[in-house]
């Protein structure tokens, strides 16, 4: 609990508006999309790096643990308060500062929604790659936090390959600048990559600097059926072997399929068991002959029907499908075990098939569905609450299996909550030590974001 005199100069700090203890306002930062949830002890909204940099000062003489927390659409529990501690929400800090046309890059604040910078940045003729399901309601802060990835990943990569440089407050209270705005600089150890992905345990992001490029002359979108999940890991195979890198290709098997159907009250695939949703992009001609390369490979792999989207309708309506899987699941059984693991892209029908084995050896539903084109596949399993060991063994099994294939156990998510017990089965012994020392290096007294990442 924070103490009132504390209470008092986090008043002082932020404006007493901008200061909730009342528990039906810390309720709304309680938890994540995972649904793991835990009450902090007072949230602050902070409007300034001044206001964040006196907060962790405060933090650290009083030993209080500080929790960064974005739209809280993680999916890992990385902005749940599991140690209580102060929630700082980035909600004020929402604005994006600056377009920088010319040398396509922006300049924004964490709070703001990853959807709205894709969106202005558009309306300019530029392109801000970057794409997770949730872009509507998660915000660029977030998205650093835990490198997200997302939709277009295979082509253009995930969060890190666009940020250039960031504005950081340490948590001792220094405020710090990495990177530059420039596309190059290998001035000194690289900060940018070390706090991006790093789940807000070694600084709290004020500031972004992120690369734009220019938007891409057309899209081209198809979705194709297949009578199981095999046929489809086997057109995605062929689709990434080619050599032509789609925008994005999606995997959506049957389970995932009918939650959807039932969720969106819509039937989508003529009871198919598994669909594939692939995109290109680029100068109008060469996107109409790529697009039917990837139509005739997923004949070849054994499709029973393709269809081109025809307009820009017909596309908004396949991603709003895709984009709706997540919140469906939820509606089937009371718990969802969610992971992201990543494999090399060729291993994904290896990958698929020793799923499908481990569901049935313990009688789980699990369902398939992601980034197919890059590996990363999210596989959840659906339970009843008297299932949680049962599906835990099979999430190992699974770990097990991905890191015989050379892949890891995090594509997008992060380690978070979810999967610090896990991470010694990926990272060795002598790497978790050195991100340890890292983290004790930035963070002495381990007030920030407290029991994410490593088991302690
Ligand atoms: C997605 O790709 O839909 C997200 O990463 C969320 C999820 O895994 O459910
Ligand atoms: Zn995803």
């Amino acid at each position: 609990m924070l103490k009132p005199p504390v209470l008092k100069e986090l008043a002082q700090i932020v404006g007493r508006a901008n200061l909730f203890t009342d528990a039906e306002e810390l309720v709304v930062y309680s938890y994540d999309a995972t649904r793991q949830e835990s009450l902090p002890w007072a949230v602050a909204r902070p409007a300034t790096v001044q206001e964040v940099s006196g907060i962790l000062l405060l933090a650290n003489r009083e030993r209080f643990p500080v929790v960064p927390r974005g739209a809280g659409t993680g999916m890992s529990g990385g902005s749940v308060p599991s140690s209580g501690g102060l929630v700082l929400s980035f909600e004020r800090m929402n604005r994006i500062l600056e377009i920088d046309e010319r040398n396509r890059m922006a300049v924004v604040e964490p709070g703001v929604i990853t959807g709205d910078l894709q969106r202005e940045v558009e309306a300019k003729g530029l392109f801000y790659p970057p794409d997770p399901a949730s872009h509507q309601f998660c915000t660029l802060g977030g998205n650093v936090a835990e490198c997200a990835g997302g939709l277009r990943a295979v082509k253009y990569g995930v969060t890190r390959d666009y940020i250039l440089g960031l504005e950081v407050v340490l948590p001792t209270g220094e405020i710090i600048a990495t990177g530059a705005r420039t596309l190059k600089s290998v001035a000194g150890y690289d900060l940018t990559r070390l706090i991006v992905g790093s789940e807000g345990t070694l600084g709290v992001v004020t500031k972004i600097i992120v690369k734009l490029l220019p938007l891409p002359e057309s899209i081209r979108t198809l979705s194709a059926f297949f009578s199981d999940v095999t046929g489809a890991a086997r057109a995605v195979s062929r689709i990434t072997a080619s050599a032509i890198i789609p925008r994005a290709l999606e995997l959506i098997d049957g389970g995932a399929i009918r939650a959807v159907e039932n969720y969106l009250k819509q039937d989508i695939s003529d009871g198919s068991g598994a669909m594939l949703l692939v995109e290109v992009d680029g100068p109008a001609a060469s996107t109409f002959t790529e697009i039917e390369v990837f139509e005739r490979i997923c004949w070849e792999a054994g499709a029973v029907s393709v269809k081109r989207a025809a307009n820009k309708g017909e596309q908004d309506q396949l991603w709003k499908i895709r984009r709706s899987i997540s919140p469906a699941l939820y509606t089937i059984k009371p718990r969802k075990v969610n992971e992201d693991i990543v494999v090399p892209p060729s291993r994904v029908p290896d990958i698929i098939a020793e799923i499908q084995e481990i569901a049935k050896r313990h009688g789980l539903l699990i369902v398939t569905f992601g980034h197919a084109g890059d590996g990363n596949i999210h596989v959840n399993i659906l339970i009843e609450e008297e299932e949680r060991s049962k599906a835990a063994e099979a999430v190992r099994e699974v770990f097990a299996a991905v890191l015989r294939m050379q892949g890891s156990i995090s594509g997008e998510h992060g380690i978070g909550l979810s999967k610090a017990a896990y991470l010694p089965m990926e990272a060795g012994k002598h790497s978790l030590e050195a991100m340890k020392r890292i983290k004790r290096a930035l963070d002495p007294n381990n007030i920030l974001n407290p029991g994410k990442i490593f088991l302690e």
